[in-house]
């Protein structure tokens, strides 16, 4: 009888046990915030994704206090995501806590500086905040989550986040730059999806001066960043519907840490963790050549060659609009053409390995091939230019220009796309001739 009951008692024990780990379990949870904890400077709690990997919580810098994560186990900190860039913390007095359904940060006197700001009607409780193995810190209800850190990026994609429109909400996620090494406010440089123009495109704006363009996305990068290449451990995609139009990458193999960033300097750079030289790795970055890279650094009707003294020449049929100016190395008013157009007997001359030229007055029809672009471009009196919208399997898709053809460059073999620009006749037959 003894011995029952003394198994009785370790049964009852375990179970009052059980009971004790499962009422406080949240207590222990890395990675999850209840709407009965916060997280303050003084207790020096952080959250920690499963895997190990990312780490979320107050950060110091020039004296000034911020919400942020970064990669747990490097050494060095490398910030991904700052939350209250523009609003810091004066000093160590902050709490982050659930109030209503909302995430907020509230500084030494309960005054909130950073919020989620979320509005939504029929919340259910309970409400809790919880960052995931891939760096997303969200916030969510038993439903799904009320609001993600991934639709409010800093200066850096990681993999599995989305750089660009979702349709459905009208949300552009965009980089903005630190303003320098130690200060995570907003920097100068940004770097945006415009879907406004006819064909999506990424820029870089100094302030919000155009200063770089990527070039559209042409199936496998975008045409003004060659460097792009396909590396074993990452896969790129763009995605262009009804829902969204959106940049991502993925990283095949967990052990490897890659990210995107734009930097105070001003640069997109990819870069990739070398443990064995414990370095963030610059695996390219864009823009990449001074020379020929800024905006419009030729004028219209021109484009730059790094290998050409000087850098910029005017397309095959076109010449300087002001020959003085030209030649005093002022290339801004670009190339007219010798003979204008007509829409009688055009034809076109093949410019090979071409960043393409902006897209502000181009359209695109993905389902017919280079020629039926072809035709469609000599039977519309309008078009100056056009080029494969994808570069894949041959070529396919159309992108058609009118009106000027702008910021154009050209790579080496196997860099860049071919482009035909539209020629009257006379202007078909070599110049010299
Ligand atoms: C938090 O960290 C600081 C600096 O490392 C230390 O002085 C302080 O005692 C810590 N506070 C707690 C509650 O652990
Ligand atoms: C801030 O709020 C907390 C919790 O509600 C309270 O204990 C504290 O006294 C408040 N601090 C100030 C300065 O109002
Ligand atoms: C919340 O709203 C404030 C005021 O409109 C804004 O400054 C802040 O950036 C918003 N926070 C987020 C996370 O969008
Ligand atoms: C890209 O992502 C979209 C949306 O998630 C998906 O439907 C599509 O199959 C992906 N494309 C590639 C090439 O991975
Ligand atoms: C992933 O990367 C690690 C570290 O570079 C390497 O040791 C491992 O073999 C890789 N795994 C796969 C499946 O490629
Ligand atoms: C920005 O990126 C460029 C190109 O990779 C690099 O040369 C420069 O040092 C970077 N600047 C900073 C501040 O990291
Ligand atoms: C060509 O351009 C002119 C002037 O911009 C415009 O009025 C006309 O509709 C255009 N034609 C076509 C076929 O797009």
């Amino acid at each position: 009888m003894k011995g029952v009951r003394n198994i009785y008692h370790h049964s009852y024990t375990f179970l009052l046990v059980f009971f004790v780990m499962i009422l406080f379990r949240p207590a222990f949870s890395l990675s999850t915030l209840s709407s009965t904890e916060s997280l303050t400077i003084s207790s020096n709690r952080t959250l920690v994704s499963p895997g190990n990997i990312f780490e979320l919580g107050f950060f110091r810098t020039n004296s000034r206090w911020y919400l942020g994560m970064w990669y747990k186990k490097l050494s060095g900190r490398t910030y991904v995501w700052v939350a209250n860039r523009d609003n810091p913390l004066s000093n160590s007095i902050g709490t982050l806590k659930i109030s209503n359904m909302n995430l907020v940060l509230l500084d030494h006197s309960n005054k909130s500086v950073w919020s989620t700001n979320l509005t939504r009607e029929n919340v259910r409780s309970p409400v809790v905040a919880e960052l995931l193995a891939n760096g997303n810190f969200v916030v969510r209800d038993p439903s799904g989550f009320l609001w993600q850190s991934f639709d409010y990026p800093t200066d850096t994609l990681l993999p599995e986040m989305k750089l660009g429109y979702d349709l459905k909400t009208g949300l552009n996620r965009f980089l903005v730059s630190w303003r320098s090494s130690d200060d995570p406010s907003s920097g100068d440089f940004s770097y945006k999806l415009d879907i406004q123009r006819g064909l999506p495109e990424f820029y870089t704006f100094k302030d919000n001066t155009l200063v770089h363009r990527t070039g559209p996305w042409n199936g496998i990068r975008f045409s003004g960043i060659p460097e792009e290449q396909q590396l074993s451990y990452m896969v790129y995609n763009f995605t262009e519907n009804s829902e969204e139009v959106a940049y991502t990458f993925l990283v095949t193999n967990n052990s490897i840490y890659s990210r995107l960033t734009i930097n105070f300097s001003g640069f997109f750079e990819r870069l990739t963790w070398t443990p064995s030289l414990v370095i963030w790795n610059p695996i390219w970055s864009s823009p990449a050549s001074f020379q020929c890279d800024p905006y419009m650094i030729c004028g219209p009707g021109s484009y730059c060659d790094v290998n050409t003294l000087p850098l910029c020449n005017c397309i095959q049929g076109f010449k300087p609009l002001n020959v003085q100016e030209w030649d005093m190395r002022d290339r801004s008013s670009g190339c007219i053409r010798r003979t204008r157009l007509s829409c009688r007997g055009d034809g076109f001359t093949r410019m090979k390995n071409m960043k393409l030229p902006e897209t502000t007055m181009a359209t695109v029809d993905r389902s017919i091939g280079v020629k039926e672009c072809e035709k469609k471009c000599l039977s519309d009196c309008n078009c100056t230019a056009f080029a494969n919208a994808d570069i894949r399997d041959g070529g396919t898709g159309c992108v058609i220009w009118t009106g000027r053809l702008d910021d154009m460059r050209n790579y080496v073999a196997d860099h860049g796309q071919d482009l035909y620009v539209r020629l009257a006749p006379a202007d078909l037959v070599s110049s010299f001739s």
